[in-house]
């Protein structure tokens, strides 16, 4: 009873945050082309939604690779979404405040980053995700997608895609804990987040796949990373 009264009380806590946050946009830089489209570079995404249409049992049964898609632009709803999914806040009833993903120690070895080329009021460019104020940096402002997708081998469907979120790993946040087994330990973790984007992805009706096949040093200097970049997920509305 007090346990499930805990819950609650952290669940409300977390989403009064998210909720407060997205009414201040300090940190939002507003470029407006014209009256009618506003376009940001980055900033507070719209807060996150914890319940779905789509049951997690449907998602797992869906889910399978996707490397084809439209021209369709995905919203920063969506966007914002996938990326809570993939490292957002989040609560669990024992330890308080958490995130989506566990993580060996609660060293949370990966930073997470999107490159965005065809998103709905958002400059196409390279962002970093603050997962505990839910908001999007700016750190390049360009279309790199094509750039990214020769970096992956000519995987040319990364160029396509809309959006594809990059999951990159400071290893010593963890080897420092727990020495040579903490580079398994991000491994694994980096599995966690990649099947998280994967299901949410797929219970918004959207298609994507993991990408793992990449020249490390070329996407590192691309996009000039400090941690080393493990896994590339593009998504987007799948091409039946
Ligand atoms: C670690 C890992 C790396 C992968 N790398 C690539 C890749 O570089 N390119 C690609 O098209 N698919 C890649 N995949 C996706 C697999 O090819 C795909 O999951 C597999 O064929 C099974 O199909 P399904 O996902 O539809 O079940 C990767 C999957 C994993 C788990």
């Amino acid at each position: 009873m007090i346990a499930a009264l805990c819950r609650a009380v952290f669940v409300a806590a977390v989403v009064l945050m998210v909720s407060a946050c997205s009414s201040v946009n300090d940190n939002q830089e507003v470029n407006s082309a014209d009256e009618e489209a506003t376009v940001i570079s980055g900033g507070q995404l719209p807060p996150p939604v914890t319940e779905g249409e789509v049951s997690f049992e449907q998602a797992l049964y869906r889910r399978q690779s996707k490397r084809s898609f439209s021209d369709r632009q995905l919203s920063l709803e969506e966007v914002g979404q996938l990326l809570w999914a993939a490292q957002g806040l989040s609560v669990d009833g024992i330890t308080g405040p958490t995130r989506t993903a566990p993580s060996a120690g609660a060293t949370h070895p990966l930073q997470i980053y999107l490159i965005a080329g065809n998103v709905e009021g958002l400059h196409s460019g390279f962002y970093r995700y603050d997962y505990l104020s839910h908001n999007l940096e700016l750190l390049t402002e360009k279309d790199l997608r094509a750039e990214l997708a020769r970096a992956a081998l000519n995987q040319s469907f990364i160029k396509d895609a809309p959006i594809s979120v990059i999951l990159a790993a400071d290893y010593e946040r963890t080897t420092l804990v727990y020495g040579e087994r903490g580079i398994s330990y991000v491994y694994m973790e980096v599995g966690h987040v990649t099947q998280n984007i994967l299901l949410q992805g797929e219970a918004l009706g959207l298609g994507a796949v993991a990408v793992g096949a990449f020249s490390d040093e070329e996407v590192k200097a691309l996009l000039s990373l400090d941690e080393e970049p493990l896994m590339i997920i593009p998504l987007g509305e799948p091409l039946q």
